[in-house]
């Protein structure tokens, strides 16, 4: 017994010695088996869906959930999903079964199995329900066999990977300009910003008013804009089955965010942008 609890110990240990900072490889394979929950209907333009990764994919960013890649054109963004928060595999399941009995993480493994169940879903919103609101226009949640190319990964070390697509899960997004960003650069110019200001609102109002429930309102990390348009860029924390939000109040969450903005970065426009918020919030009634 003691021994056991040794073992373990050490092991948990060098594992988590050994674990490198950042984006690696083996932290977005996966090792789930295919669901037919997570079949999704190929984009339109289904027999395209190759060209899109013809070109390499550079490192951009992370967030709590996902690795994101910009392609080389900067009109995509490639986005694998980071599997320790999902993954239901344990050391625990090599060991002999009457440790395995004592040491289950049960709670562990629960926990993430819902926590892919609630990503997975809510990936599948925004693909089946909000395209034209979150960008997002390929999603692969389950493995496939010759309909995805490898694909150039470059990390941010600049190495190159080659990734076969067909067993990885990932979902493909247009690539946006921050929110935070585009106000920056339209601070000198007020009719685009006030005409930014009311696509974002209107953004969350259509979701809203889809039904959909959003956890992760950040305007600074979570939102976008592509050719003027607002988009929602996480789409992690979509839900269909929750009480609906009154609309107004959710969208002056988000006035709340987008006037603190502005009062720190262009406290002149605040009146026009007040006026704005208000016009766009009556319409919304
Ligand atoms: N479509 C996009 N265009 C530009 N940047 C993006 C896009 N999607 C994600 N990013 C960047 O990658 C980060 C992580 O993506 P996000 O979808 O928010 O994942 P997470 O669920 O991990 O928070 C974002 O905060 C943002 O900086
Ligand atoms: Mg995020």
């Amino acid at each position: 017994m003691k021994r056991y609890l040794v073992l373990i110990i050490l092991l948990l240990a060098s594992w988590g010695c050994s674990r490198p900072q950042g984006f690696t490889l083996k932290k977005i394979l996966s090792k789930h088996p295919n669901d037919p929950k997570w079949d999704v209907p190929l984009p339109n333009e289904g027999d395209a869906i190759q060209s899109y990764f013809m070109q390499p994919y550079t490192y951009l960013g992370s967030g709590n959930h996902c690795y994101a890649f910009k392609s080389e054109d900067g009109q995509y963004v490639l986005k694998f999903f980071k599997q320790k928060h999902m993954q239901t595999q344990s050391l625990v399941d090599y060991l002999p079964l009457p440790a395995k009995r004592l040491f289950y993480p049960m709670e562990r493994i629960k926990r993430r199995a819902q926590e892919r169940e609630e990503s997975f879903t809510s990936y599948k919103i925004a693909y089946e329900h909000l395209q034209k609101e979150t960008g997002v226009i390929f999603l692969h949640l389950n493995k496939t066999e010759g309909l995805l190319p490898t694909l150039s990964l470059v990390d941010q070390q600049g190495q190159v990977l080659e990734i076969p697509l067909d067993n990885m899960e990932f979902l493909l997004q247009k690539k946006a300009t921050l929110a935070f960003e585009h106000f920056h650069s339209l601070l000198n110019h007020k009719e685009a910003l006030l005409d930014a200001v009311e696509s974002l609102l209107r953004l969350i109002a259509t979701r809203n008013q889809k039904g959909i429930f959003d956890k992760d309102l950040q305007f600074y990390k979570n939102f976008g804009f592509s050719q003027g348009e607002a988009l929602e860029v996480d789409v992690g924390e979509f839900k269909l089955d929750q009480p609906p939000r009154d609309v107004v109040e959710e969208t002056q969450e988000i006035s709340l965010q987008i006037r603190d903005f502005i009062q720190e970065n262009a406290s002149h426009l605040l009146p026009d942008v007040q006026k704005r918020i208000e016009e766009t919030l009556k319409t919304l009634k």
